[in-house]
């Protein structure tokens, strides 16, 4: 069975995305902060009759990342990663504000849940990677790429972990390297950044991200950077 690694699987695409994957026959490691919700996550997952492991912690945390890389490289480990998901991500402090009124601390923040955690991962599992000839997913925002005012902490974020992803794919030809905009979602997170905001319009993960990237993953196209929408539109043109 394939394994795939997916940061944040509690709640929104992660949870969502995981789901997806167990479906389909994937063996599971999934990990995020609440460690209540998470042994849930493990349990719903479990019922599609593949291996989940859940390790409860925060990505920013080095000591974490340790774990979770050696559940998947250690004495038990397979040491293959056919897929490493990065979606655990933050949208720093809120509400969200301009960058004048954006600490240094908050930023940092940012770019360390976002963008350094992410990217030592990533190196940690780069070997098991390899061995499957496996894909990096980093889960991008249109935010990294638009200029939203309040947005700048976030979009710069996503803007570096995108810029990482598709270096590592340039320099490491074995693997495939992608980053995916998702889209909006109707999530906990999309919901935090508008507070008060009747959200019930946007899509669920299930709806557009999820079968996008379910199309990616089948389809492996070249390296580069994805939107859900798009890959979702060029599955059903092929159908039609
Ligand atoms: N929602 C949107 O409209 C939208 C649009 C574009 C891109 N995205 C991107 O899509 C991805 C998923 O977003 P979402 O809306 O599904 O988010 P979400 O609803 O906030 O869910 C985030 C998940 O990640 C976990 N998590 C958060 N911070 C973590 C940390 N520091 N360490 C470990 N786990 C952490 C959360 O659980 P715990 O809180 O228990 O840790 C939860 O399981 C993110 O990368 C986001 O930037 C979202």
């Amino acid at each position: 069975m394939p394994t795939a690694l997916v940061t944040g699987a509690t709640q929104g695409l992660g949870r969502a995305l995981a789901e997806a994957l167990a479906v389909r026959g994937w063996d599971l490691v999934v990990t995020a902060r609440d460690a209540h919700r998470l042994t849930e996550t493990v349990s719903a997952l479990r019922e599609h009759g593949h291996d989940v492991v859940g390790l409860a912690g925060d990505v920013s945390d080095a000591v974490h990342r340790d774990d979770v890389a050696g559940v998947l490289t250690g004495p038990a480990g397979a040491d293959r990663l056919d897929l490493l998901v990065h979606n655990a991500s933050t949208l720093g402090p809120l509400p969200l504000r301009p960058l004048r009124d954006l600490s240094t601390d908050g930023l940092a923040a940012v770019l360390a849940v976002n963008v350094v955690a992410p990217h030592a991962l990533t190196c940690s599992l780069l070997p098991a990677l390899e061995a499957a000839g496996g894909t990096v997913l980093a889960i991008s925002s249109d935010a990294g790429v638009e200029h939203y005012e309040t947005w700048g902490a976030y979009g710069a974020s996503k803007a570096a972990l995108d810029h990482l992803t598709l270096t590592l794919g340039a320099e490491v030809s074995s693997i495939r390297a992608y980053a995916l905009d998702p889209g909006d979602m109707r999530t906990p997170m999309h919901q935090a950044a508008f507070p008060g905001e009747d959200i019930g319009d946007r899509p669920l993960p299930e709806e557009v991200a999820v079968p996008g990237i379910l199309a990616l993953l089948a389809s492996r196209p070249a390296n580069g950077r994805y939107r859900a929408a798009d890959l979702l539109a060029a599955t059903s043109e092929v159908v039609s």
